[in-house]
């Protein structure tokens, strides 16, 4: 197993996307680490408490950074609504007890220096806490074997025409760790928006359990703001199936250079070439994402509640 940290503002497809790497067979989620984004650092991090225990895991959340580098905060939840899980409500347990007391950049710099193995990081918010990591501790580069993320797009944006959301809200951070010589993975809106779901997967989904449940009560919520024509775009699903399923995607090697200041701020402007140390994700096989996704909920209804 794949031992990862998944860093992440929830946010509907953060939730989606936890709880496929938290039941997927190929991964050990280490740690979940949490950041101001879709909303406000309070909710997103409640919403990763709530999630685990709604699943019944045991994965430690940290709570990180509540504002970007020097940016001010922006939010999605016109998205996400002002919890960020839509109209959502979980069931708040008592026994919360998976929230660290110590800060996500420490929980994090522990987890990758004491790893046997190197760690995947999976970032799919704000690139903040990430950035902070590996300033503050740059010792724990050798033992980070990749980033796997959700952000930029090599050609377009949707927060502003040219500028994706994760990228947009701290591109200071977003700089500092694409100009590091790490292999990044970068799942954009170049291949989120290609691997939509349809509303037939969304409603065979529903049929899971409680599981089943909240993937489509989230996804009816976050429909009406970011679907068109019935599909559905999951973007941050993505950086998790390209770790569990690989194959699916096509892409090429590049440099990419994030703007920070100025009208294109947030913009990844990527420059392909063999020796690029980001793999851009550019196609997909949407068929088979989309079996993937009514497979992995199916899956997780299994080991839940069979
Ligand atoms: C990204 O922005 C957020 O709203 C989503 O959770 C996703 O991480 C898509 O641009
Ligand atoms: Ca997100």
């Amino acid at each position: 197993k794949t031992p990862i940290i998944i860093d992440t503002d929830p946010g509907i497809d953060d939730v989606i996307a936890i709880t496929a790497a938290l039941f997927a067979e190929e991964l050990d989620v280490k740690l979940i680490t949490t950041v101001g984004g879709n909303v406000g650092i309070e909710n997103t991090t409640r919403n990763a408490v709530n999630l685990v225990n709604f699943l019944g895991k045991g994965t430690p959340v940290a709570k990180g950074a509540a504002q970007p580098l020097l940016n001010k905060l922006v939010n999605a939840s016109f998205v996400h609504g002002e919890s960020g899980v839509g109209g959502y409500r979980f069931e708040e347990k008592e026994n919360a007890t998976v929230l660290s007391t110590r800060h996500a950049v420490e929980e994090m710099k522990e987890l990758i220096l004491h790893s046997a193995e190197p760690v995947t990081l999976v970032p799919i918010g704000p690139l903040t806490n990430v950035a902070l990591l590996l300033r503050m501790y740059p010792e724990t580069k050798s033992n980070i074997k990749e980033i796997v993320l959700m952000g930029g797009a090599a050609q377009g944006g949707n927060r502003t025409p040219v500028a994706e959301f994760n990228i947009f809200a701290d591109p200071h951070a977003a700089k500092i760790v694409f100009d590091e010589q790490i292999k990044i993975v970068m799942c954009g809106l170049d291949v989120t928006r290609l691997t939509s779901i349809t509303t037939e997967n969304i409603r065979e989904v529903e049929g899971f359990g409680k599981v089943g449940d909240m993937v489509s009560r989230l996804l009816s919520d976050y429909d009406s703001t970011t679907s068109s024509h019935n599909h559905v775009t999951i973007h941050d699903l993505c950086a998790v199936f390209y770790l569990t399923r690989p194959e699916i995607f096509k892409g090429k090697r590049a440099t990419v250079n994030v703007v920070t200041e100025g009208e294109a701020s947030g913009c990844t402007v990527t420059h392909y070439t063999e020796d690029g140390h980001v793999f851009v994700c550019l196609d997909a096989d949407v068929e088979e994402f989309r079996r993937e996704f009514v497979s992995t909920f199916k899956k997780a209804y299994e080991k839940m509640e069979g």
